[in-house]
Parts: C-alpha cells; structure tokens; sequence
C-alpha cells in the first residue's frame, strides 16, 4: 500500500521512503506544559484503498504500508469478542460486545503497534529498535524482538514498576534504567538511535505506533460481520490508542467499506485526565500530576493529546471521566460476572460505560451496538486487589472441617 505522511498540527504532507518521526517544522515550536506538536499521521493511497471495496474480505494487513513477514512467528489479532451477558442485562444494554485484547500475545494491546514496528524494522533491514517505556509497551515489544530475533533496547526511568519491567527482562531485551523521568528515558532512546541506527518505537513519536493500532478496527468489521458498532468505549492516556482506532475506522470509511465511522468515547481516570480536559476546555495544556492507580493511564501531558483531541470531534465522540474506586470496581465486576480479567486501565473503558449508559440509552435506545476494548490482562498488576480481595484461611486436612465450613 502506497503511503505518504501528514502533519497532525500543520497539515504539511511528507512524500517519502525514508523512516522519519516527527514534522521538522511542528515539533519544534514546543511550548512548555502543553502537548506535545508534530506528530505525523500516516495518509494512505487514496487509489489503492478504493480497490479494497471490491475484497469479498479484507484484513489489517491489506492496510498496513509494510509487509508484515511470518505472521504466524508473532501471532497478533483474531482477539475474541465476548458478550457479557448478566453484564449487560444488568445494564440494559442487548448490543454488548467486548473486545479482549488482553489476550494479545505479551497480554495487552500494544502488540498491535510492535507487530508493525518489527515489520518497520524488517523492511528497511534494521535489526535493533530502541523505545522507553515503563509498562505495556515495552513488554509488547520485547515479545515481538524475542518472536522475530529482533534487538531491543529499552530505556526505563529506574523507578519504574519492577513487574511491568519483568516480562521485558525474560523476553530477552536491553533493559537500560536511567537515573531520571520517563520523559528523560524518551530523550535518551532517541539519542540512542541517532547514534547507533534502529528503528525508534517511541509512542506516538514514531506514526506506525498509531498505525499499527488500527488493526483492531479492521478486525472488528470483519469479526462483526463487515460492519462497524455505533458507540466504541476506549480507555485513554497518551491517546495513541484512540488516534489508532479512529484510523481503522477512518481508512474502511476511505475505502468506501462502512458509512459512518462510529462515536468513540474516550475513557479516563478522573486522575489523569488531560485529553479529556482538553477537548472540554478547548486547550492542550498538560495536568499538573496524573496519579491513577491505573498506571498504563497515567500520564500528565499526553505524548498524542492533540490528534486524540481532534478524532474525538472527527468522530462526534465524547468524554467520560470515572473515579478510581470506579475503575477497581468495574475490574472485580467484569471478573466476577463476565469471566473477564483485565487491568485497571482497561477496566477504565468498562467503568466508563457503566457511568454513562444512561445517556447512552437515552440518546441511541437500548439496542445500540457497543464495543468496549478491554486493553490488558489483568494478570500484568496482581497488587491492585490488596485490601479488596484476600484468599480464605486453610481448613484442617479433616471431613469434619469441611461439614463445619460449609453449614450455616
Ligand atoms: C492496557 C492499556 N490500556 C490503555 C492504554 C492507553 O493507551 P494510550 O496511552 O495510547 O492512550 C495503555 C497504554 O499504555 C495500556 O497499556
């Protein structure tokens, strides 16, 4: 698939075979405390999307600008869609569907930009990717390094949560603590790069981020048999997943396969809700400090806010901001009532749904078709049930303890 590059801010289009990251001229005029400006968006030939119409069925990778080599090696898409039946019944809600991306190979959602990254790096015949990150991202790529023999770098401020950085550590990659921010270990991956070639996996600074997240969308329209839920709930924190999953939405709507692209909600902590504040204030300025407990979601000045300011109007979306103690609630509900474990930043999108399906049934009806992406497994952060779930003492290895157990 042909491809060219556009500004997010500027609009500028870039025409070129090189790997390149930001717009020269955007990314420098960075104010302090505001988002950051010059990401790229990743514009697809308009006459190579036209000829998918006439596919009986497309995939993601129909719409990827690479070749995706041996993609059995790092198996990512085909994630179930589940229909959480008390769930919804309680809710009133008869269209539900969730969809599990926590069963991604590394157990999150970042697969999908990693699969396209490793594909990145393939193509220009580059075998090592640098990247900071403290959780999911890192992880994602580290699993995508070990499938393909890839080299991966990655740079982690040293207080990063030791067991995100494990699932890195046995993949196989470079694990660099720096002895600073998150956003000293981004600089310095960057000048990693720089000096010893690679590829840059950055979030949102590199544009295939954003457009490898957009398989989901395309999985979604086939999954649902070729056309697309009216409302999609997204948890959000540096918005590279929402851009990624309006884009899927945005290239089947270019390529004449669906009519409308859905309203996507944008999800958030009450606690790290920058975007959010952003598209209700008309701003981009950072918050003063993010402090969820869901960690993948914690993030003061958004490294995509602007262009996840600008897809949530694309999409006439909206914005629904939940507590924490919401968040944990909707993690042990979706487990104990849906069999659907997920972590804290994921569980956001469901607490979000829940908040706000009054609304929801008021303006589409109770038959509206929802989606909600559920990005994590839970399995990533076992500490968050301290003090809320405790396992049962032993009994005595006796019938009669059983009997005194179990009668009232
Ligand atoms: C599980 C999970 N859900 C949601 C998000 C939010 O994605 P984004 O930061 O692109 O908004 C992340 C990001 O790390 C994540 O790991």
């Amino acid at each position: 698939m042909r491809y060219s590059y556009e500004c997010n801010d500027c609009k500028r289009v870039f025409e070129t075979d090189e790997v390149i990251y930001q717009c020269p001229h955007c990314s420098k005029e960075q104010e302090a405390n505001t988002f950051p400006k010059g990401n790229l968006i990743v514009k697809l030939n308009k006459d190579d999307l036209a000829k998918l119409k006439e596919k009986e069925h497309v995939n993601m990778y129909d719409f990827f600008p690479f070749e995706v080599p041996d993609k059995d090696v790092y198996p990512v898409g085909g994630t179930p869609l589940a229909k959480p039946k008390r769930l919804a019944k309680e809710l009133g809600l008869n269209n539900l569907t969730c969809k599990l991306d926590s069963a991604l190979p590394s157990g999150s959602f970042k697969d999908r930009a990693s699969q396209l990254i490793a594909a990145q790096a393939i193509h220009y015949n580059m075998d090592k990717i640098a990247l900071a990150s403290t959780g999911n991202a890192g992880a994602a790529m580290s699993c995508a390094g070990a499938a393909y023999g890839l080299e991966i770098v990655l740079f982690v401020p040293e207080t990063a949560p030791v067991n995100k950085l494990m699932q890195s550590v046995l993949y196989g990659a470079t694990v660099v603590p720096v002895k600073g921010t998150y956003d000293d270990a981004f600089a310095l991956s960057i000048a990693y790069t720089n000096e010893f070639g690679g590829i840059n996996r950055n979030t949102a600074y590199n544009p295939m981020t954003i457009e490898g997240k957009k398989s989901v969308s395309i999985e979604l329209f086939e999954q649902m048999g070729r056309k697309v839920p009216e409302v999609v709930y997204v948890p959000v924190g540096d918005g590279c997943i929402f851009a990624g999953v309006y884009k899927g939405f945005y290239d089947l709507y270019e390529a004449g396969l669906i009519e409308k692209i859905p309203h996507l909600v944008c999800s958030q902590s009450t606690k790290s809700n920058a975007i959010s504040q952003a598209f209700k204030n008309n701003n981009y300025n950072a918050i003063e400090k993010a402090s969820t407990r869901a960690d993948s979601i914690s993030v003061s000045s958004p490294a995509n806010g602007r262009m996840a300011v600008n897809y949530i109007k694309a999409s006439k979306g909206w914005c629904v901001e939940v507590e924490d103690e919401a968040i944990i609630d909707a993690q042990l509900e979706l487990t104990s009532k849906a069999g659907i474990f997920v972590e804290p930043a994921a569980a956001c999108a469901w607490a979000a749904l829940k908040q706000d399906s009054e609304h929801l049934k008021k303006e589409f009806g109770s038959d509206v078709d929802v989606c909600v992406l559920l990005t994590g497994t839970g399995f990533k952060d076992m500490a968050v049930f301290e003090n809320r779930v405790s396992i049962p003492q032993a009994i005595e290895n006796s019938k009669e303890a059983v009997i005194k157990r179990f009668s009232k």
